[in-house]
């Protein structure tokens, strides 16, 4: 089948509801009306984000012998930001409608009919809108004190790098990850954690040879694409887009992005960036330190060259809640909602249920329960009857419900065991 001819597995609306209902996804500030472009991750969304960095952080940092973790803060010098290029260049394209004033980004616009209002020809003439977010340093409010919320961790990286690469005494190739919040005052936040103002990336930043780079750009977008495949994503669900020449951020030479079938269509799941050696180069430049390396085959000191795999964890969480999606009709013809979530990204690993509400399967089930949990997330539920509780396992994807039933308690001690 063609990318043209597949369908997502379900609409974004039903998504939103079902992560509502649930306890995945709540919209930030809901009870004074929600603030656009914030979300907030309820007790089942914080474990499965919790478990995708986990997944992350095993395969990438963990399993890897040739990158290493850190963590920067999101505050950082502006001069950082000067350098990087991002106060001269992060910027959209924005244009205003004259008669309903709403906003919005020039480029996603395919004609000059207002999506709100209809009307015609009634945009301004487009500005560029710098995405940074900022604040202020201290008690004076003042150009001296401005400071910026980080639009990537990549910098919190680059800026490090020579930290790193002494305390570990690493040789090239060798990458620095790190997972934490970006900001970025994005004109038209939309399509629930797909695009948000404020949001969590996974980057890698791989320092190498100016000549393994291309070689290592290709390898690392077959090694994200391996770890899609082992956490379950459906292959034909994704795909790779190398970027046109005028789509290239301001730092990058070659960008592929991971594409993934959402409920929106085809979309950015994660960018593979070639940055070359822009960032190392600008940051010596502007701090005055020399950002090289000393290579010693060669016997002189080089500016690494830089593959930079990054993504998003709430577009990661949308990608999986989207692609395990099902609605299936039981025997009694009701419908019913099945997550099939991979069980390292599951939310709850395990459900113990008894039969019934009964005093005499309470005690060993509530004692099975207060076991596994020590190991795993698990739920206790004897809430209804034993089917709705099934459904409603399966509705959050979790792969395993022990049943402690009569026979369980007064003759053999085995539980049945529900995939
Ligand atoms: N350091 C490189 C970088 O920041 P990017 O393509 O702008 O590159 C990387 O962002 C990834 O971060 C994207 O592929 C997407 O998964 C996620 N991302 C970017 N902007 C986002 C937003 N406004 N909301 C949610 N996720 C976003």
């Amino acid at each position: 089948m063609s990318d043209e001819e597949l369908q997502p597995t379900t609409d974004m609306e039903t998504l939103v509801s079902l992560c509502k209902r649930r306890g995945f996804v709540f919209q930030s500030s809901e009870i004074y009306g929600g603030l656009q472009g914030a979300w907030d991750y309820g007790p089942l969304g914080v474990e499965m984000v919790n478990n995708i960095k986990r997944a992350w952080w095993r395969a990438n940092v963990q399993e890897r012998d040739d990158v290493v973790g850190i963590d920067a803060a999101i505050l950082m010098h502006p001069m950082v930001w000067k350098a990087s290029g991002h106060v001269d260049t992060f910027s959209d394209p924005m244009v205003d409608c004259r008669n309903c004033k709403g906003r919005f980004r020039a480029d996603e616009l395919s004609s000059d009919v207002c999506p709100t209002c209809g009307q015609k020809g009634q945009f301004t003439e487009p500005r560029m809108f710098n995405l940074m977010l900022r604040t202020f340093l201290g008690p004076v409010q003042d150009e001296a004190a401005t400071v910026y919320l980080r639009p990537e961790t990549a910098q919190g990286i680059f800026v490090n790098f020579e930290n790193v690469q002494t305390t570990t005494r690493k040789k090239l190739p060798f990458g620095i990850a790190q997972i934490g919040k970006a900001f970025r005052n994005e004109i038209t936040p939309r399509n629930f954690i797909f695009r948000v103002r404020e949001f969590e990336a996974m980057e890698i930043e791989y320092f190498c040879r100016p000549e393994d780079s291309l070689r290592l750009h290709q390898e690392w977008m077959e090694e994200r694409r391996r770890w899609y495949a082992r956490f379950g994503l459906r292959m034909d669900r994704l795909r790779l887009r190398a970027h046109r020449q005028d789509e290239l951020s301001h730092y990058s030479s070659a960008t592929s992005d991971f594409e993934y079938l959402f409920p929106i269509g085809w979309g950015e799941l994660e960018g593979v960036a070639h940055r070359g050696d822009f960032d190392l180069t600008q940051h010596a430049k502007h701090s005055g330190k020399a950002l090289t390396y000393f290579d010693e085959e060669r016997g002189e000191h080089i500016v690494p060259h830089v593959i930079e795999p990054a993504l998003g964890v709430g577009r990661c969480m949308l990608a999986f809640l989207a692609d395990s999606y099902a609605e299936e009709i039981d025997e009694k013809g009701e419908k019913r909602v099945v997550l099939r979530l991979h069980p390292a990204i599951a939310p709850i690993k395990v459900a113990v249920l008894p039969l019934s509400r009964n005093e005499k399967l309470s005690p060993t089930a509530r004692d099975i329960y207060a076991r596994l949990r020590k190991h795993w997330m698990t739920q206790y539920d004897d809430a209804q009857s034993i089917g709705r509780r099934y459904r409603r396992q399966d509705e959050i994807g979790t792969p395993l419900c022990v049943t402690v039933d009569f026979q369980t308690v007064e003759e053999d001690q085995a539980v049945t065991i529900r995939e």
